[in-house]
Order: structure tokens, then sequence, then C-alpha cells
């Protein structure tokens, strides 16, 4: 049984909007999440009971929207890569009517905070009439789409007030990172060394998250730079691009700048025409396999004149920051975790930038925390 999430006050406390207390409630409510599900003693996972054979199924079907379908997203990455596990992810208001056919002894996985977001039920109610098994990953365990699930995991975000997701996003990723882990053991597709290195990763996230945090006054800064822009464009690669969506669509969503996330070997398709010294580019990029690609991109950016914000480690930034504008140095972590530690610069950028805009950010016009309704 998952234990509730760590009693995080009710109220601001001394934060100016519930989404910057959110974001801050990170390190604890990750820490949370991850220990209902991973044992820190044997560092390794232990899902409840779920009454799921991980071994024996077919095809993982995600389907969610905004935020929540970006962690879908990036899920896709790690059932692939670690428990060699087929997936496919699809933005829930498109899955639901695209009839799509679905495999035998497939698992239908359902991710969404409220847990009544309509076109994610109605997805799930698609899956259920094809004869999926239902699984759900929901921050509230008594919702509409808990209830119509076979089984549900919970993320333990405690209340997310403000309509930016945030902690709820990063403990759907702590949760569907430890689900591919029970995936991968169950499919036999990982060894014992590399389940305790990547456990290990896990482990130290809700620690290196709080070390990103202390960066707060950095990016505050960076964020004045951008909140003139009147378009702002994200690149990653691999299951940092999900990220660079996430980032677009947090500023998007609080600070009404208009931003587009990219992966970013598709700027020599067309997006590359966009680029001028007034379009800022934010750039996620650990050193790791994919960085010279990227590092190649940033150049390419550059020497367009464009204005970059370069995310990555001491390697990646000594090997590509020295012609970026703005540069945001996160610890070195396995690639595994790196989508849960470049989420926060997402996050606080976006956070600083509506501030310094005025924009209600706990409440930004037109939107609602949860779309129960067509
Ligand atoms: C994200 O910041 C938005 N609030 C929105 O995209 C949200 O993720 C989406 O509406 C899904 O909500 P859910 O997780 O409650 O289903």
């Amino acid at each position: 049984k998952q234990t509730a999430f760590s009693g995080a006050m009710i109220g601001k406390g001394e934060y100016r909007h519930f989404m910057q207390k959110e974001i801050f409630e990170q390190p604890a409510v990750i820490g949370d999440s991850l220990h209902s599900f991973l044992d820190p003693l044997s560092g390794t996972v232990q899902l409840p009971d779920l009454g799921i054979d991980f071994s024996a199924i077919s095809r993982i079907t995600i389907s969610a929207c905004g935020t929540a379908y970006f962690a879908g997203l990036i899920a896709k990455y790690w059932f692939e890569q670690i428990a060699r596990q087929p997936v496919e992810v699809d933005i829930a208001s498109e899955f639901r009517y695209r009839e799509a056919p679905m495999p035998e002894s497939g698992l239908g996985l359902f991710v969404s905070q409220s847990g009544e977001t309509i076109d994610t039920l109605e997805a799930l109610r698609y899956a259920k009439r094809c004869g999926q098994t239902i699984l759900s990953l929901v921050n509230v365990p008594e919702s509409a789409i808990a209830r119509e699930s076979d089984a549900v995991l919970q993320t333990l975000a405690g209340p997310e007030i403000g309509v930016a997701s945030t902690k709820a996003f990063t403990t759907q990723l702590t949760v569907l990172a430890c689900l591919a882990l029970a995936t991968a053991r169950a499919r036999g597709s990982i060894d014992a060394a590399r389940e305790a290195a990547l456990s290990q990763a896990l482990l130290e996230v809700p620690a290196r998250v709080a070390e990103v945090l202390n960066h707060d006054t950095t990016i505050r800064m960076i964020a004045a730079d951008m909140m003139e822009a009147r378009d702002v464009l994200y690149l990653g690669r691999g299951s940092l691009y999900p990220i660079a969506l996430e980032g677009a669509l947090k500023l998007k969503e609080i600070s009404y700048i208009h931003a587009e996330g990219y992966a970013a070997g598709e700027m020599k398709h067309g997006p590359i025409a966009l680029i001028d010294e007034d379009v800022p580019i934010v750039v996620c990029a650990p050193a790791g396999p994919l960085f010279e690609k990227t590092a190649a991109n940033v150049q390419e950016v550059i020497a367009r004149g464009g204005k970059v914000i370069l995310i990555s480690d001491a390697e990646g930034i000594a090997r590509a920051g020295d012609e970026a504008a703005h540069v945001i140095e996160l610890p070195p972590v396995d690639p595994f975790v790196a989508p849960l530690l470049y989420t926060l610069p997402m996050q606080l950028l976006a956070y600083h930038t509506a501030v310094l805009k005025g924009t209600d950010v706990d409440q930004p016009r037109n939107l609602a925390k949860a779309v129960t309704v067509e």
C-alpha cells in the first residue's frame, strides 16, 4: 500500500505562488513516490501486486494529454531501451477517434494527474472495448480514470493547485521509471548489475533535483533575457526531446509567449529558417552519446545569430558552452534519469518569465486545472 505523500503544507507558505511552492516540493514528493516502489535497502523496484504479468505484454499503448502525454513519450524511450518492450504513445484526443487496431495481450497505460481528463478517460474506454488490460497512473486515486482501470499506480505528489503541471509531471516520470525497471526485470532484459545502477541513479534524483533548485537565481536572470521574445525554441534529443516539448508548453501556458519544442535533429528540416537574434533557443543536452550531434545543432544556430541557452553538465558546457548566451550547469547524472533533472530549469524558466510578465501564474487565462468537458 502506498503511503500518503510527505504531508506538504497546505497554502502557499512563504512562496509567492502555488506553482513556485510545488516546484520546490519536488525533492520531497519525488522521494515519496520513489520510496513507495523502490526499496532503498535492496535497491530494487517492488511494485504492488497489480494482477498484470509484465513478461507477457505484447505492446503497451500509452495515452494522455498535455504534460502527462510528454511523460508518456519519455516512458516510451525507457520501456524500449531497458525493457525492450514495444510501446506506442498517442495524444488521447487523437487516440480516442483514430480506431487504432489493438493487439492481443496488450496493456493500455493512461497517465493523468487529475484522473478526470475527458479525452484520456474516453481513450481508456476505447482501449478497454478493444480488450486491453487497463493500468492508470493518477495523482487522485478516487478519480474516474482510476475507477475504470483494472489496476492503478499513484503518484504521491499531493494536491497540485497551480494549473501548470510541475510536481505531478516529475512524480509521473518517477513512477514510470520504476515501472520500466520492473518490466525490464519481468522480461529478463536487464541484468542485476544494470538494474542496481539504474535504481541507484533514481534514488539519487531527489538530492540532484534539490541541487538544481539552487540555480533559481541564475535562472531568474536568464528569464529576464527571454521575457521580450516573441518566439522561443526548445531543442532536445532522445528522452530529452519530450523535455523540450514540456519546456515549450510551460512557457506558453503561463507566460503566453509562443514557444515550440523540437527534436534537435529536425532543425535543418525547416525550423532553422526561424532563427535570428530575436529567437532564444533553449537547448537541453547533457554530455553523452547524442551530445556531439546536438552541439553541432547549437553551432548552426549560433552561426545564424541565434541566442542559445545551453542546459548541460560541466562536460557539455566545457565542450559547447563558450559561445552560448547563457548556460545552466546541472550535475552529471545517468542518462536514464536526465529527463527528471532537466525538467527543473524548464519549470523555473517559465515561472520566472511569467512572473516578470505579470501574468496570473497559478490560474493562466483560458486554462482549467482539469479539462473534464469536451
Ligand atoms: C500542463 O501544465 C497542463 N496543466 C495540461 O497540459 C495537463 O497536463 C493536461 O491537461 C493533462 O491533465 P491531467 O494530467 O490531469 O490529465
